[in-house]
């Protein structure tokens, strides 16, 4: 199956660049430290918080990996340096999350266990409000069941 899902944010300004520049969302987030404290509140929530146990038991018992390969991930995404790619090629998202089952509730908590961390972390609310645009396309493009 064809990937179409873009290997960065589709609304970066440097999203043709090839390499990072200097006004993209992963610097005015504030950089590798601020995407890493990002997923690691993300990855805590998820485990903490009740209203996210159906994400979380789509999960194995270990989220270090997943941990880790989120922030990769995300800072190319973001504009940022292509940490994922140069370990693993194209993301290929979709097809690397069809062994997991993602319905409405999956997508949902998803996105909002990655609304309350941003907030938690300090990310500016215009843009978080981007930032959830984005991630509603990518996260709504993942499903791969119904309900
Ligand atoms: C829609 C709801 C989603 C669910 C239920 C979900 C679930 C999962 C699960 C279970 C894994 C495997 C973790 C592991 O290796 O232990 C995973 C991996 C991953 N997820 Fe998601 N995910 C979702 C959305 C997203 C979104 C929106 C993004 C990016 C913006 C994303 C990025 C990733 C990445 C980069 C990996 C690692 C892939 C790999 O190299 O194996 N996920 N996800």
């Amino acid at each position: 199956m064809s990937e179409k899902e873009p290997t960065q944010i589709p609304t970066a300004t440097a999203s043709a660049q090839s390499q990072p520049q200097g006004d993209t969302v992963f610097s005015l987030l504030g950089g590798e430290s601020r995407v890493r404290a990002l997923v690691d509140r993300f990855y805590d929530l998820m485990d903490l918080e009740p209203r996210y146990q159906a994400l979380r038991a789509v999960h194995g018992s270990d989220l270090g990996s997943a941990r880790q390969k989120l922030f990769w991930f995300l800072c190319g995404w973001l504009g940022g340096p292509n940490h994922y790619i140069e370990r693993f090629g194209h993301p290929r998202l979709r097809a690397r999350h069809m062994p997991f089952k993602i319905g409405l509730t999956e997508r949902d908590q998803w996105l909002a266990c990655m609304d309350q961390a941003m907030a938690e972390v300090g990310v500016d609310g215009a843009l978080r409000a981007k930032l959830n645009d984005a991630f509603f396309g990518t996260a709504d493009w993942m499903r791969n069941t119904p309900g």
